[in-house]
């Protein structure tokens, strides 16, 4: 039985978790505190990285405390602390690598530095026991990605965005529309009873060989919409969002197949291929209805992580951790420095 307390500081949520697997073989989350900072930075329509880093600072200690406590667990019960060491803000890297080092150093437990993606990829093992190789779409606000998943460390991307991550689109048509942030579920909500079809944006690459993705061209066609309509009524802001999330569904529906046709041709011998959907643009009932139906055209099965797991949180980082520390996959946790950028 495998115990490990997980971080995550890598943006605008402080999240500390502890996750096990039983005697049986089963994953199990025994406790996964997220403590947002939605309210810290409403007022400035974005993520303040100063003001984040600052927040998990006054925040970390309680949370993983309160995640023990949770567990009935305590530290010295751990096997290995995991801890979020990039991609994201150094500041909050910083806070939550520093904090899981002195808790190891004190207590003698290995530190397992964790890539933030790499949390959300392993996700659907932590909840269905999902068995490799699996195709990933990793869409939140900073990454919008085709993963081939082969096993642990064993990531080939197939496709990425060209310029705009999806939920960066979300957030940016939030803005533009005057809806609070953060922009993807209130997009979501606005497009509620919209009229889908008021507007003719664009599906960015639609048809094209390539397996990309690209959304900048949509949030400039939203931004035409919007100003050429000035001052928006509620019903403008509603169509806006509907035209907007049907726009991104086709697209993202036309981008995945090339990928889903890929995988195919890859492991001709998978009866059951799976789509792992993650990241916070996952929570999207829109988007997940969409995948539903191109898995089912194409033969795949969809596996989209329940809605607390789809963003951000520190279960999937104890689970990363608890996954290299059993496959003896550690990177060398004692010189290992936060990496805002790692890919
Ligand atoms: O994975 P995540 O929590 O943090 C990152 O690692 O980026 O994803 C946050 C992103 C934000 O852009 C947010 O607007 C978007 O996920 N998001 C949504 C929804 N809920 C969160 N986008 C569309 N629809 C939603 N319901
Ligand atoms: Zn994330």
């Amino acid at each position: 039985m495998t115990r490990v307390l997980g971080i995550e500081t890598s943006c605008d949520e402080t999240a500390a978790a502890v996750v096990t697997r039983n005697a049986d073989g089963r994953p199990q989350i025994l406790a996964s505190i997220v403590l947002s900072q939605i309210e810290e930075h409403a007022a400035f329509g974005g993520v303040v990285p100063e003001i984040a880093a600052r927040a998990h600072v006054e925040a970390l200690d309680g949370v993983i405390e309160a995640a023990l406590r949770k567990a009935g667990l305590t530290l010295k019960e751990m096997d290995a602390i995991a801890a979020t060491a990039g991609p994201g803000l150094i500041g909050g890297l910083i806070v939550g690598l520093t904090t899981a080092r002195a808790i190891a150093a004190a207590t003698g437990k290995a530190l397992i530095p964790v890539n933030h993606l790499e949390g959300h990829a392993l996700t659907p093992r932590l909840t269905d026991g999902l068995p490799f190789p699996y195709l990933l779409l990793l869409v939140s606000g900073g990454h919008t990605q085709i993963v081939h998943v082969a096993g642990i460390g064993h990531y080939q991307r197939w496709a990425s965005t060209i310029d705009d991550a999806l939920g960066e689109a979300f957030d940016k048509t939030a803005k533009l529309l005057g809806l609070p942030y953060p922009g993807g579920p209130n997009v979501e909500k606005a497009a509620q009873g919209g009229d889908p079809r008021r507007f003719a944006f664009p599906r960015p690459l639609r048809g094209e060989a390539r397996p990309d993705f690209s959304f900048s061209g949509l949030k400039t066609a939203v931004r035409r919409a919007a100003s050429e309509l000035a001052p928006l009524s509620p019903k403008d802001v509603s169509d806006i969002c509907a035209s907007f999330q049907k726009a991104v569904t086709e697209t993202l529906a036309d981008r995945v197949a090339r990928s889903l046709e890929r995988f195919r041709t890859l492991h001709p011998s998978d009866s059951e291929p799976a789509l792992v959907v993650a990241g916070g643009v996952a929570a999207n009932g829109a988007i997940r209805a969409a995948l539903e139906e191109l898995c089912t055209d194409k033969g795949f099965r969809l596996v989209a992580a329940p809605l607390e797991l789809c963003g951000d949180n520190a279960a999937m980082i104890a689970w990363a951790g608890l996954e290299r520390l059993e496959a003896g996959i550690v990177e060398d946790a004692a010189s290992f420095a936060p990496r805002p950028r790692w890919p």
